[in-house]
């Protein structure tokens, strides 16, 4: 017997679903208590992301305590520059550092040779996840944008203003192209091996993209995830794709309609109504609570929570944040928010 589609691909093939699926970003991580002692058995956080077992058990982990509609693999988008040959560590509490790209010398670092060898065991993740989920549990897969993981790779850290990495994509367009292209050719390697061991949807973060003024944000957001996206879907024909341009206000509709993504996801600062008057229902639309009313929880969050039900009802919708889970997070507003979105 064929089992019956999981309400978070209903969605994404246009179906409006009360109460509609939900997942968060960033529902594995330090806000759980299981989470943490996982981490704390493991030496660095990518070693966490290598490890098919520690790593299928803290996707399930938030699975088990909520219900959520879908399990997010659990990895990071830079693993993809780690696999490609540059320096990534993760320093205890300050976030990512990389050897930074500056100039074209710095981009000898960079090879496909071993990549897939490197990603073998994020692909392994996926398929014992796929193995044990129950069917219903939809299984998405992802990786950051080009333009998202190029600005760690070229700033080599978090950064406010970008300047490293704006002044390589304003000043020497073709070095930063050379980038992103081999950023496009491993992201397309590493989500078909996420595809073909189990992965059925896959987000795209491109966390960066409202960083960008207009013309910029389609030569290096549009453009690059454009290529990705026809490349995933001409050779996985079937494969739905959301996409999560955070920041990009109404650059948010050329986003959609250009780079034919199934789904967009929105930032907390978007108008839900103006999503459903310009993208629904061709797209799916998926958002928007800011993480910071979960560590709020209580009636304030509540009310925003029921805001975005009204907001979006009768339109294909999936509920989840407008960016990830926060450290500070209480678990139990999470089971609040369940209830809620559910009720
Ligand atoms: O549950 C899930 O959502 C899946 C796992 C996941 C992680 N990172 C785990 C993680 C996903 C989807 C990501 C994506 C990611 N990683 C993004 C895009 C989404 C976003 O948040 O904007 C970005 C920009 C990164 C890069 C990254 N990884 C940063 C900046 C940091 C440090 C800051 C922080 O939040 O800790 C990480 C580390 C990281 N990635 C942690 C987790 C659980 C915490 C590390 C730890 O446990 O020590």
């Amino acid at each position: 017997m064929n089992d019956p589609l999981p309400p978070l691909l209903r969605a994404l093939n246009g179906e409006s679903l009360p109460p509609p699926p939900v997942w968060l970003m960033r529902q594995a991580g330090r806000y759980l208590p299981e989470y943490r002692e996982v981490r704390a058995s493991v030496g660095g956080f990518l070693d966490l992301c290598h490890s098919p077992d520690k790593a299928t058990e803290v996707t399930l982990q938030p699975i088990r305590r909520y219900g959520f509609d879908a399990a997010i693999l659990f990895s990071d988008i830079l693993v993809v520059p780690d696999a490609l040959g540059q320096k990534v560590t993760f320093a205890e509490g300050e976030g990512p550092r990389l050897d930074p790209l500056r100039k074209s010398e710095d981009l000898a670092v960079l090879s496909k040779v071993g990549f897939q060898d490197k990603v073998r065991t994020v692909w392994r993740t996926v398929e014992s996840l796929r193995q044990t989920l129950d069917p219903s549990v939809a299984l998405i897969g992802f990786a950051g944008s080009p333009w998202t993981v190029a600005t760690y790779m070229v700033e080599g850290r978090g950064s406010k203003d970008y300047i490293s990495v704006k002044k390589m994509a304003y000043g020497d367009p073709g070095l930063f192209q050379q980038i992103i292209d081999i950023l496009v050719d491993a992201s397309f390697d590493y989500l078909l091996g996420q595809i073909d061991h189990g992965a059925q949807v896959l987000q795209l973060f491109d966390s960066w993209a409202g960083v960008l003024p207009e013309t910029e944000f389609e030569r290096w957001v549009i453009a690059p995830t454009k290529i990705l996206v026809s490349r995933l879907k001409a050779a996985r024909p079937g494969i739905k794709i959301i996409g999560f341009p955070k920041g990009a206000g109404v650059l948010a509709e050329a986003y959609a309609l250009e780079t034919g993504v199934d789904g967009i996801s929105l930032d907390a600062s978007q108008s839900l109504s103006w999503a459903v008057k310009t993208l629904s229902p061709r797209f799916t639309l998926q958002g928007n609570l800011d993480p910071i009313l979960l560590v709020t929880g209580g009636a304030a969050m509540e009310r925003a929570v029921d805001h975005i039900l009204e907001t979006t009802k009768g339109v294909p919708f999936i509920f989840n944040l407008g960016h990830g889970i926060v450290p500070e997070t209480p678990p139990e507003n999470v089971k609040k928010l369940m209830e809620r979105v559910r009720r």
